[in-house]
């Protein structure tokens, strides 16, 4: 049976230059290099600039992707942004990448769902381009997170940083098997009942601030590692397929312990996982790509394989996709 199928035409990323070590964040708040990195594996994030806003990082991401897929902007039909750190409440941060990019067509829209946020905009765009709604689209994770942070904080502060990644997807007829290059499974959920255990308290409808995150931790932990397992397990019994299966796993990084233990969990050995956690932090809706950028840019993640990703955030919300590349 011919169906369409969202292939992946090219991914990007970008990072600001700027790099906090652990050591200089320990200079400002009760932490050491030793803690952060025992219990999260993190060592170093990338801060933006002033200037340097979510659109306009945004922006680089989404250009690196259009170079890789070797295609004009003019082609895009469709922008999603997942963000949590929208440069202004609204218009869209989708809407101001689309007119840098000089795109008059098609549409562009954020979608929030926090370091989930990749995961759900690609099932979206998926969802679009397999009925035939759109041809092509660009998906981009793209944070300021240290705009969101309690500086003061140790409990949260180190955990996070600021980057950008976005793929191209373009539709192409497949055959309706899972030999088919694309997208061929995603599985997205969200429980709002675990709204207070990661949160910001301030928004323009609540306290008409920006406000801070606020995490409990380790409640976080807890859920993180039994709902991506039940993700992962969906698109498992979907498809058929098992860990052994997959050739790499690009988890949301958010913790070293969390992906190790879900990696096993799942069967999935630890030389096929990509890690970017400890250079990059915790850069929420942007996790994902970045790691996908940088693992298909040192030619790991080769065309024809398969690759898992899945991502839990705030709401709770949690997702997994499997693409063969
Ligand atoms: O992307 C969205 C999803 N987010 C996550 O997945 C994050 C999930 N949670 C985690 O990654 C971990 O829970 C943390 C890394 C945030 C914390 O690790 P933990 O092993 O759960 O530690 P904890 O929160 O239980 O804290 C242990 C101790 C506490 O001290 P007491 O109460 O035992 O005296 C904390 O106050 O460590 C203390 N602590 C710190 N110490 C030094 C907390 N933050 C720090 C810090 N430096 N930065």
């Amino acid at each position: 049976m011919s169906i369409l199928r969202s292939q992946i035409a090219g991914c990007g990323s970008y990072l600001p230059a700027r790099i906090v070590t652990n050591a200089e964040l320990a200079q400002r708040v009760d932490t050491t290099d030793e803690w952060i990195v025992q219990r999260t594996g993190i060592r170093q994030r990338h801060v933006a600039a002033q200037d340097e806003t979510t659109s306009v990082i945004g922006l680089k991401a989404a250009q690196a992707a259009l170079a890789d897929a070797g295609m004009q902007a003019s082609e895009i039909d469709m922008i999603i942004v997942a963000t949590a750190t929208p440069d202004h409440t609204f218009p869209a941060t989708a809407t101001q990448i689309q007119a840098a990019l000089g795109i008059e067509g098609g549409v562009a829209f954020d979608l929030q769902a926090v370091c989930s946020g990749f995961v759900f905009a690609l099932a979206t765009a998926d969802k679009f381009l397999s009925t035939g709604a759109a041809r092509t689209a660009l998906v981009i994770g793209a944070e300021t997170f240290s705009r969101i942070l309690d500086w003061e904080d140790r409990t949260t502060c180190v955990l996070f940083g600021d980057g950008a990644g976005a793929v191209v997807l373009k539709a192409a007829p497949g055959e309706g098997t899972l030999a088919d290059r694309g997208v061929l499974a995603t599985h997205i959920r969200s429980d709002g009942r675990y709204k207070d255990k990661l949160y910001v308290d301030g928004g323009p409808g609540s306290s008409r601030t920006v406000g801070f995150l606020r995490m409990e931790g380790k409640e976080v932990f807890r859920h993180a590692v039994q709902n991506l397992a039940e993700t992962v397990r969906h698109t498992f019994a979907e498809t058929g397929l098992s860990g052994a299966d997959i050739d790499w796993f690009v988890p949301h990084q958010a913790n070293r312990r969390i992906i190790d233990a879900t990696a096993d969990k799942l069967g999935i050995g630890h030389e096929r996982v990509v890690i970017t956690v400890d250079r990059h932090g915790n850069t929420s809706a942007a996790s994902i790509p970045l790691a996908l950028a940088e693992a298909h840019r040192d030619g790991r993640i080769k065309r024809g394989q398969l690759v898992l990703i899945e991502a839990m955030g705030g709401g709770f919300t949690w997702g997994s996709a499997l693409i063969r590349w």
